[in-house]
C-alpha cells in the first residue's frame, strides 16, 4: 500500500497490490478523479488528465451546485437559504495507524463556512479502498444537510457496464440480478431501518458483462451501513459512469450546528481482474484481517443446537435440560435457548422488552439450566430481541412514549410488537444494560440477536421538528455504540446477527457480529443458491441459519430433504442442528454424531480457508463448491445434486486453488497433481435427488 502526492502535478496516487487510484485538483481548484483500475505503476501516465476531469461531474466527492445534475454526494441548505456547495482543495495529510495508512484531503466551500475531509484508508496486501467523509460546520450559523454520501466511485469513462446486485425478500435473501447499463440511473436503497433484504448494500461492475468467476476486471463496493441506506449507479449523457452511496437520504436531514461534524460511514471499494471468484475472496480476506473483532477472526465456530426449529415457544427448563442431555451426546458444543424463555412469553403476542426468566418455565431462572449445560461440556446461548416492544408487557405499559410514533397517528404493529426509539438515549440504556445484566449474571457463550419487523412511521416526539429526521441514523450510532460496548466488555462472546434471517446483513454488523442467520428457510435445496449469493461478499463461515440440521418437512416451502443432505449443505457454513432429539432413533442419534464429527475434522479448512464457487446450482442440476487451506495442502469438495436423471453426463468436477505440481489424494485414494485436479478434474456419481458427497482433498508426498 502507498500513498503519494506529485506536487507538480497535484495529483494524488494510491497504490494497493493490484491497482491504482488517482485523483488530482483541476483548474477550479477542485478534486477531480483521474483514475481506477488496474496497477500501473508508472505515475507519468497519470499525468494526462481524463476527458471530463476539469468539470463538475467527475469531483471525488461532488456537492449539489454549479452546473451539476447527476447524484451529489452532498446537498446542503444555509441558513441563508443558498443550497449550493461548491468544495476546493485546501490541504492533505497523510496518518499511518497500526495496520492501515490514510489519506485525509480537506476541501472547504469557496464561500460558507463549511468543511469536508475525504479520507482513504489502505491496508496491506488488500486491494480494499475505505473511504469516508466528515463534513464539519465552521461557522456560527446552522446549515442543514439534505444528503450526504459517503463517497462516490469512478470507474473507466467510456465503457458498457453490467452493474450486478442482489435483491430479496424473507427465506429468499441474495438473489443476483443484472443491468447492462445504458444512459440512465438505479438506485438501490432500503427505507425499513434495516440494511437488507430487498436489496444488499454491494455492488459489482464488469464490463460488458463479460467477466465469469475466474476472468474479468470487476470495480465493486461495499457500504458500511445497517439503517437506510442508498447506492445510485448511473450513466450519464457523457458516457461517465459514477457510484455514489451513503446513508439515505429519503425522509432524512441534518441539522449541523456551529462546530458540529458530521461522519458518514465507511463505503469500501477494490477492483480485481480475476473474476468474481476472486473479488469474493477480497471481501472474505478483508473481513478476517480487518472487519472482524481481532480475537474472533480465525475463531471456528462451534456445532451448535437451536430450540427455535422443532421447538419454538415451548421451551421449559426440564425439557430443555433433557435436550441438553441429547446434544451433548452427539458432540454438540453450543446450545442455545431461543425465543420463549422470558415473560409470559407463550406465543409471538407478548412480553418482548420483559426480559426476565419466565417464572413458569424457568422458575429457578436460567443459571439451573447454564449450569447444566456447562457440565455436559457445551456452552450456553441465549436470544434476546432488544430493539422491539410487544404492546402487551411491562416494558410498554411503563414506558408507552419509548416507542417510534407520530403525533395524533396509531403506529402499525407487525408480529404483535413495536419498534423501541433506540435513537433516545434512555432507550439505549435500556437495552444495553438489559444485555450487559444477563451476560454478567450468567455464563453466556453466545447471543443471538433478534429482529423481527421493520421501523415504520418514525416519529420522535421529544426532539425540535427540524432534527426529527436525523432518527434513522442516530438509531444506529446508539445502536452500534450498544454493540462497541457490549463486546469490548465480552470479547469471549460470540454474536449472532439475526433479523427474521438475513435482514441486516452489511459490513458494519461484521465489525460486532460473529455468525448470520442468513435466512430463516432452512430448505437445503434452497440454501444452495442462498450460498452462492451470500459468498459473493460473506465470508462462509458466517453462514448460519440455512445451515442447519432440522426437521425432514422444511417449515417454509414444504419439501422433504435426507438429513445426510441437510448436514452437508450445512457444513458449507456454520452448521447448527434443529431436529427434534426426542424423536430421532438411536440410528439417527449416530447418524447425528457421524456429521458432527465430520463438521469438525473439515471446519479448520472451510472456516480459514479460501472459498470457490466450483459449479453453480443455476446452471447445473448440481452446486460444487472447494474451501482451500491457506498453505494450500487440504480441500474440502461438496457436491450437492439437485435432481440426477441422467448420471453418465454428469461434468468432471474441476478443482482451483490447488498448486500445480503438487500431488494430492482424493480420500477414496486416488491421486492426482494440482494441475489434473483442476484441468481434468474427476467425476463424482451422484444418484437420484439430494445425493451428495464432501470429499477431503490433502496433499501427499509424490510417492
Ligand atoms: C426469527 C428468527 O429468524 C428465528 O431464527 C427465530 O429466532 C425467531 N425469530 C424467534 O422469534
Amino acid at each position: 500500500m502507498q500513498i503519494d502526492y506529485i506536487a507538480e502535478k497535484k495529483l494524488f496516487v494510491l497504490a494497493t497490490p493490484n491497482s491504482t487510484y488517482a485523483m488530482a485538483i483541476n483548474g477550479q481548484g477542485a478534486l477531480g478523479h483521474v483514475y481506477w483500475g488496474k496497477r500501473v505503476s508508472r505515475a507519468a501516465d497519470l499525468f494526462e488528465p481524463p476527458p471530463g476531469f476539469g468539470g463538475v461531474s467527475q469531483q471525488e466527492y461532488p456537492g449539489w451546485g454549479e452546473y451539476f445534475f447527476d447524484e451529489p454526494a452532498l446537498k446542503i441548505a444555509f441558513h441563508d437559504g443558498t443550497r449550493d456547495v461548491r468544495l476546493r482543495y485546501a490541504s492533505h495529510d497523510t496518518v499511518s495507524h497500526r495496520e492501515s495508512r490514510e489519506l485525509r484531503i480537506l476541501l472547504k466551500d469557496s464561500f460558507y463556512p463549511l468543511s469536508v475531509t475525504l479520507v482513504y484508508r489502505l491496508h496491506p496486501d488488500c486491494d480494499v479502498i475505505d473511504r469516508h467523509a466528515v463534513v464539519t460546520n465552521e461557522g456560527a450559523d446552522p446549515m442543514t444537510i439534505e444528503s450526504v454520501q459517503s463517497a462516490a466511485w469512478y470507474p473507466p469513462r467510456d465503457n458498457t457496464y453490467r452493474l450486478s446486485y442482489q435483491t430479496g425478500r424473507w427465506g429468499k435473501e441474495y438473489r443476483p440480478q443484472e443491468w447492462t447499463m445504458g444512459q440512465g440511473r438505479a438506485v438501490l436503497d432500503t427505507r425499513r431501518g434495516t440494511s437488507g433484504p430487498d436489496f444488499t448494500p454491494f455492488f459489482w461492475l464488469d464490463v460488458n458483462g463479460k467477466a465469469d468467476e475466474d476472468n474479468g476486471q470487476i470495480w465493486f463496493g461495499a457500504l458500511h451501513w445497517s439503517g437506510n441506506w442508498k447506492i445510485t449507479i448511473e450513466r450519464n449523457r457523457d458516457n461517465q459512469t459514477r457510484i455514489t452511496g451513503g446513508v439515505n437520504d429519503f425522509d432524512f436531514s441534518w441539522v449541523l450546528r456551529t462546530r458540529e461534524s458530521f461522519t458518514t460511514p465507511v463505503f469500501s471499494g477494490a477492483f480485481t481482474d480475476a473474476g468474481f471468484g476472486a473479488a469474493s475472496r477480497i471481501w472474505h480476506d478483508y473481513q478476517r484481517a480487518y472487519l472482524f473483532r481481532k480475537e474472533k477472526a480465525n475463531g471456528l465456530m462451534p456445532l451448535i443446537y437451536n430450540s427455535w426449529g422443532t421447538f419454538q415457544f415451548d421451551i421449559d427448563e426440564k425439557r430443555m435440560v433433557q435436550l441438553a442431555e441429547l446434544a451433548a451426546g452427539i458432540g454438540v458444543e453450543l446450545f442455545v435457548i431461543d425465543d420463549g424463555w422470558f415473560g409470559r412469553r407463550i406465543n409471538d403476542k407478548c412480553s418482548l422488552g420483559d426480559w426476565y426468566p419466565s417464572p413458569d418455565r424457568f422458575p429457578n431462572g436460567l443459571n439451573p439450566l447454564i449450569d447444566k449445560v456447562n457440565s455436559l461440556g457445551m456452552d450456553f446461548g441465549l436470544w434476546l430481541e432488544p430493539e422491539m416492544v410487544s404492546p402487551d408487557s411491562d416494558l410498554y405499559r411503563a414506558h408507552p412514549d419509548w416507542v417510534f410514533r407520530f403525533q395524533n397517528r396509531d403506529c402499525s404493529q407487525y408480529r404483535h410488537q413495536l419498534v423501541l426509539n433506540l435513537a433516545r438515549d434512555d432507550v439505549k440504556e435500556f437495552a444495553f444494560n438489559t444485555m450487559h445484566n444477563l451476560l454478567r449474571n450468567h455464563n453466556i457463550k453466545y447471543f443471538k440477536l433478534d429482529n423481527n419487523r421493520y421501523i415504520s412511521e418514525p416519529g420522535w416526539a421529544c426532539v425540535d421538528i427540524p432534527d426529527q429526521k436525523s432518527v434513522w441514523v442516530k438509531y444506529y450510532h446508539n445502536f452500534y455504540d450498544i454493540f462497541e460496548r457490549l463486546t469490548k466488555a465480552f470479547p469471549n462472546v460470540l454474536f449472532e446477527n439475526c433479523a427474521s434471517g438475513g435482514g441486516r446483513v452489511d459490513f458494519a454488523m461484521h465489525r460486532y457480529f460473529d455468525r448470520i442467520n442468513r435466512s430463516d428457510n432452512q430448505d437445503p435445496l434452497d440454501e444452495l443458491f442462498l450460498h452462492e449469493g451470500f459468498t459473493q461478499a460473506n465470508l462462509p463461515k458466517l453462514a448460519g441459519g440455512g445451515c442447519h440440521i432440522s426437521k425432514g418437512m422444511c417449515g417454509i416451502n414444504g419439501r422433504s430433504t435426507p438429513m445426510r443432505f441437510q448436514a452437508h449443505v450445512g457444513m458449507l457454513g456454520s452448521l447448527a442442528i434443529g431436529e427434534n432429539l426426542f424423536q430421532c432413533n438411536p440410528a439417527q442419534l449416530d447418524e447425528l454424531k457421524g456429521y458432527a464429527a465430520l463438521y469438525k475434522e473439515i471446519r479448520p479448512v472451510t472456516h480459514r480457508g479460501d472459498f470457490y464457487r466450483l459449479i453453480s446450482p443455476r446452471e447445473q442440476p448440481l452446486a460444487a463448491f472447494e474451501y482451500v487451506s491457506k498453505d494450500q495442502n487440504d480441500a474440502v469438495l461438496f457436491v450437492l445434486g439437485q435432481s440426477m436423471q441422467f448420471r453418465d453426463v454428469l461434468p468432471n468436477i474441476r478443482l482451483k486453488g490447488l498448486r500445480p505440481e503438487t500431488v494430492y489424494e482424493v480420500e477414496g485414494g486416488k491421486r492426482m497433481s494440482g494441475a489434473g485436479l483442476m484441468h481434468i478434474g474427476i467425476p463424482v456419481p451422484l444418484r437420484g435427488d439430494f445425493d451428495s458427497r464432501v470429499i477431503r482433498i490433502r496433499a501427499v508426498p509424490e510417492a
